[in-house]
């Protein structure tokens, strides 16, 4: 049973909220707190009771598993025994940073957080406010995005308190998140060189160092963001469901060229690649009721440090339909392109997706 709370929002460099947070963290009890990419709700990894906590606060299934934050590229060795080069090449070359390793978990980490995987997913993140959570708590920290499953991921405390201020004491704000989209998830484990999740560090850097990556085939594994017809058994890269990160209203990618049909009365919002593409999208007619657009000049990084706070907004302004406009898949622009499908197919209308607004 989930007791109602209210969440308090604390200002994450405060030496008191810290405490208090570290101190909830050592109890067993969840809190949400700033990274660099998106806001993590966290628990004790090595707490198996504390990290149900957080599957329950956000609805998530069981068989997703948690990515382990710790604060220091040193303490890898106490989670991976196998030392890997390319492990110590990339945690060295972009910890702190927006990248996730998927290496063999040793026997500390309970199953809960790995959904029972054989391996464990770790990042050290570049914020100070999580670095100094972990350090103050002295345990590494479980944490998936602070939304509720399928959900919107949260760039700013607001977005934690909306989806999940009922269900959790505490929220650490640290303001906007710097990069805006999730961690980019690879997996080495088993000499695998597999790329699980496009995300804040581009494709194309990782190459750089370790040489090419594989991509998961049949990346799409679920097709309900709530999980109605995902299969319970783990699979190896539980979180590329195509239904995810959406918005309560229906979505869809449409390129500026295309001209965008708005029926008398129908609220349509914009999401805008670029200042020229929102020009380019009206002066084929269309009328829109709301317009984001979070890069002017279309460079990805403004883009994707916007993208979920645009999305937020528009998901709030009582639209019928979202269009989003798309952006070339290189660098940034995977882990753009990619968030954006999965907000379309979480938001289908037509029936199997669930949306991901918060239930009330
Ligand atoms: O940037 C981020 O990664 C944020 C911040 C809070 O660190 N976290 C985040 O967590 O996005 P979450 O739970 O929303 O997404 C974690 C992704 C999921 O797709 C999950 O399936 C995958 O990482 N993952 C975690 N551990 C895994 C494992 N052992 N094997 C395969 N995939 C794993
Ligand atoms: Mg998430």
């Amino acid at each position: 049973m989930i007791e109602a709370m209210n969440a308090r929002i604390l200002p994450g460099d405060d030496p008191e909220a810290l405490a208090a947070a570290a101190d909830a963290i050592r109890a067993g009890d969840p809190v949400a707190f700033p990274t660099e990419t998106v806001y993590g709700l966290g628990a004790n990894a090595l707490d198996p009771l504390a990290v149900a906590r957080v599957f329950e606060a956000k609805d998530r299934p069981s068989f997703d598993p948690l990515i382990v934050h710790i604060a220091a590229v040193g303490e890898l060795k106490s989670y991976d025994d196998l030392v890997d080069p390319r492990v110590e090449r990339l945690a060295a070359r972009f910890w702190p940073g927006p990248l996730t390793l998927v290496l063999r978990k040793r026997a500390l980490i309970p199953g809960i957080v790995t959904a029972g995987l054989d391996t464990v997913g770790l990042r050290v993140p570049d914020h100070p406010v999580a670095l100094r959570l972990i350090a103050a708590s002295g345990r590494p920290i479980a944490a998936p995005s602070a939304n509720r499953f399928g959900g919107l991921s949260p760039t700013r405390a607001e977005h934690v308190q909306r989806q999940l201020g009922d269900r959790i004491g505490l929220i650490l704000d640290g303001g906007p998140t710097r990069i805006g989209v999730e961690s980019t998830v690879v997996l080495l484990a088993g000499g695998r060189r597999t790329l699980l999740r496009p995300g804040g560090l581009p494709v194309e850097e990782i190459e750089a160092e370790i040489g090419p990556l594989e991509v998961e085939p049949g990346a799409a594994l679920a097709d309900d963001a709530r999980g109605r017809h995902a299969h319970e058994q783990p699979a190896r890269s539980p979180g590329r469901m195509t239904a995810h990160y959406a918005p309560g209203v229906p979505l869809v990618i449409v390129p500026p060229e295309i001209p965008v049909a708005v029926a008398p009365g129908e609220r349509v919002g914009l999401l805008a690649a670029s200042a020229a593409g929102r020009e380019r999208a009206e002066a084929l007619g269309a009328r829109f009721a709301a317009v984001e657009v979070p890069a002017p000049d279309g460079d990805p990084l403004p883009l994707a440090a916007g993208l979920f706070e645009a999305l937020h907004r528009l998901d709030a302004a009582e639209l019928d339909r979202i269009v989003a406009q798309p952006v070339p898949e290189v660098g940034l622009g995977r882990a753009i392109m990619d968030r954006l499908r999965r907000a379309a197919a979480g938001s289908d209308s037509s029936g199997t997706g669930g949306a991901g607004q918060p239930k009330r």
